[in-house]
């Protein structure tokens, strides 16, 4: 049998897998790096980069010694996130990676990280889950794209401006939530009442664009707590019932939000499945709520298995795909921090 090795730190997660060819993970390992951030309440690049560092040599070891493979006989190659990203996490991983190659004489293969969220849907299933629409719902993007195969895509829309799990991170910090503030912004949410705040949903009712909007959501919010301006969340005592009611309103927006341009999507494309992967997509309110859409459309709904969502390296199983066209990396290859929209 031969394995893969896949190496994950585009962001602030420094994680690694080992994935045979049938794509079962037999080792996978992510340290997070929450400890560190959570008291500037998001990530902080450069930090994110050092820590990348002291944990990428820990976290490939561990990985390689449960899963008891030889490296250097049983490895059909090295698979890292290349794009998109944070440039400092990027070249951590990339540099790594790249050792690893020459030191074992093994190919590279680069993954796109935002095809990897989706790849996340494949995992565990027998059938292909290509064509779809994709739709990537992260603390980084929010995008819907039209997967024609695992790696060619058609972009389709996405934000114009925050990530929405940016937004659920900034509007957790307002409600005094410690980061990352998506998953305990919807553990709240389920004591609050959602129609206790009327918000806006930017861009849902325009059936012309797939492109979305959580900037001014978010500032809706801030606004509802504590008025036009520039005032000092922080001095703000919020009571209890209206921590947990804005949760419920502002996760209800967001959530609506993203199931209508996923519906637009599957109607324009005429797609008959959506998958869904990036962290937000553990959102439980956003699961049901595209169960039931989706099912009305007479479409199928692939959502990640929820410990794929986040950032993990077990979804660059996604570079088997590359291993089986030939489509290895050059040792020159640079990272490429931006998004790509093609
Ligand atoms: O995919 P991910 O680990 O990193 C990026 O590629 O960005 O996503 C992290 C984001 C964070 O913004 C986090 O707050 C959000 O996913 N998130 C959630 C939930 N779990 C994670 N947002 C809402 N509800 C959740 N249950
Ligand atoms: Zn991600």
């Amino acid at each position: 049998m031969e394995y893969l090795l896949a190496i994950e730190s585009t962001c602030d997660e420094t994680a690694a897998a080992i994935i045979d060819r049938d794509r079962c993970v037999i080792a996978s390992a992510v340290a997070s790096q929450e400890e560190i951030h959570t008291r500037f309440h998001g990530v902080v690049p450069e930090l994110a980069a050092r820590h990348h560092l002291e944990r990428i040599v820990p976290i490939i070891d561990r990985v390689i010694e449960q899963s008891a493979i030889d490296p250097a006989v049983e490895l059909a190659a090295v698979a890292v996130a290349t794009e998109p990203g944070l440039p400092g996490s990027l070249l951590v991983g990339l540099a790594a990676a790249k050792a690893l190659c020459i030191a074992w004489k093994k190919p590279l293969v680069a993954v796109n990280h935002v095809q990897a969220h989706i790849y996340a849907c494949q995992m565990g299933r027998e059938t292909s889950v290509f064509p779809c629409v994709g739709f990537v719902v992260s603390g980084g993007h929010t995008n819907l794209y039209h997967c024609h195969s695992p790696s060619q895509w058609t972009y389709l829309g996405g934000t114009i401006d925050d990530a929405v799990g940016e937004a659920f991170d900034k509007v957790a910090v307002m409600l005094g939530l410690p980061y990352p503030g998506g998953p305990e912004l919807s553990r709240l949410a389920t004591q609050g009442n959602p129609a206790a705040f009327t918000l806006p949903r930017p861009m849902l009712s325009d059936p012309h664009t797939l492109n979305m909007s959580f900037s001014g959501l978010k500032t809706a919010v801030r606004y509802h707590l504590v008025g036009p301006g520039k005032q000092d969340l922080t001095a703000i005592d919020l009571n209890e019932q209206t921590r947990r009611d804005m949760a419920a309103s502002f996760q209800r927006a967001a959530v609506e939000c993203l199931v209508g341009k996923a519906v637009l999507a599957l109607q324009r494309t005429g797609e008959k499945r959506l998958c869904v992967g990036g962290g937000v997509a553990a959102n439980s309110l956003l699961r049901s709520e595209l169960q039931s859409a989706v099912q009305r459309c007479g479409a199928e709904l692939v959502l990640a298995p929820p410990e794929l969502c986040t950032d993990n390296a077990a979804m660059g199983a996604i570079a088997w795909e590359h291993v089986d066209r030939g489509e290895f990396a050059d040792l020159g290859i640079d990272i490429q921090p931006g998004l790509l929209r093609k």
